[in-house]
């Protein structure tokens, strides 16, 4: 019996259409190999799409949405459209109706691809960010409106499920890779949510006697992340902490065209997000040079979530072998276009 899943692709804005069929068929490669049936359907959607209709999805777009196995998403964003909305009305939209609660961020270095870091040293962790609340979770306001007087309040909203079921998908997931996990915090300045946090994180780790616990500071963390990036298994750290430290790592990583990640609702009720960490890049938009890898590689995530681990590693081995031969897009200082790239990608998959 063939397995089919049904996949909805959101090309987006800027390089998202440019970069979105080279993922495609390098998934659709992955997937025959394998004997896997991938239906794609393509929405127009985002930013573009509100210059021309006025809405950035249709007002049943949720609803045509959760019907899909999966989400491929390349990124929203336009100059003359304001990134607030893109982000509040489109793309914050799916992450939080979806309950996607569990935001991974792989940070890993290549041979081949130089990063900013003395020696080029060799590192590969996973970044576990809580995706629904915490410091993004919005309860706040601004008080007496004018500056004189203002009072600006943003509260930080943690719960026992929240962190809880975060923790445990960290857990879980150091269990498939070295055992790690590093809880990054700030409970020696923030006591309230911050050592609560840490007392759930501990609480679980009981549960896992052969995975290693580690505790540590988000100043001290990011200083780490410089100086001995290799230290890092799992990390599990809060929305705001993990959004910041996994830009960190796309730098470290040598460009953030490399970086791809996965909002996922670990219950499987509503289907999941896969995208790359970049926006759509408007500065280089319809150059053909933009660096279809981090789609790619949050293709890759996909079909894992999916439960096609194989082709999965078969897509990652093959975008590390094509970065290691040299084919390097401009961002990587190299000459490569997008459809260079792509191909070089689906030739070592092939081969
Ligand atoms: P960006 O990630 O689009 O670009 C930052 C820099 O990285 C630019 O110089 C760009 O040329 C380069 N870059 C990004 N992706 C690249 C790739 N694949 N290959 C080569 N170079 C690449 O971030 P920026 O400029 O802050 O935002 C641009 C637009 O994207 C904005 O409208 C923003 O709101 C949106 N955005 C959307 C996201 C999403 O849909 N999830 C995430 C981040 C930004
Ligand atoms: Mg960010």
């Amino acid at each position: 019996m063939t397995n089919v899943l049904n996949i909805a692709v959101l090309p987006g804005d800027g390089i998202g259409p440019e970069i979105m069929p080279q993922a495609l068929a390098v998934l659709q490669a992955a997937a025959q190999h394998t004997g896997l049936d991938l239906r794609c359907e393509s929405f127009p959607w985002g930013a573009e799409h509100f210059l021309r209709q006025g809405e950035f999805m249709p007002a049943d777009g949720l609803t045509t949405l959760r019907d899909f196995d999966a989400i491929l998403f390349a990124a929203a964003g336009h100059p003359a459209v304001s990134d607030e909305r893109s982000s509040w009305e489109f793309v914050f939209q799916i992450r939080k109706q979806f309950r996607q609660y569990a935001n991974l961020r792989p940070v890993r270095s290549y041979p081949g691809v130089a990063t900013p870091l003395q020696g080029d040293p060799a590192f590969d962790m996973l970044i576990v960010r809580e995706n629904s609340e915490g410091e993004y979770a919005g309860p706040g306001g601004v008080l007496h409106g004018g500056w004189d007087n203002g009072v600006a309040i943003q509260t930080t909203v943690l719960t026992q499920t929240g962190v809880e079921r975060i923790a445990r998908y960290a857990f879980d997931l150091a269990r498939q890779r070295r055992r790690h996990v590093t809880n990054v915090t700030k409970s020696n300045a923030i006591l309230h949510t911050m050592k609560f946090w840490d007392a759930i994180v501990a609480d679980v780790a009981r549960d896992y006697p052969d995975v290693t616990l580690d505790l540590l500071l988000v100043d001290a963390a990011s200083m780490k992340f410089v100086q001995a990036p290799g230290v890092f298994d799992v990390i599990v750290t809060t929305n705001m902490y993990g959004d910041i430290l996994s830009d960190l790592g796309g730098a470290l990583a040598g460009s953030v065209g490399l970086s791809s990640s996965a909002n996922l609702d670990p219950t499987g009720e509503f289907p999941s997000m896969f995208e790359p960490v970049h926006g759509s890049a408007p500065d280089i938009a319809g150059q053909g040079s933009a660096n279809p890898c981090g789609l790619i590689l949050s293709a890759a995530l996909m079909l894992r979530e999916l439960g096609q681990g194989e082709a999965a590693a078969r897509i990652e081995a093959a975008v590390a072998a094509a970065l290691a031969a040299g084919v390097h897009t401009r961002d990587l200082g190299g000459r490569a276009s997008t459809a260079e790239m792509g191909a070089a990608v689906l030739q070592r998959l092939e081969g």
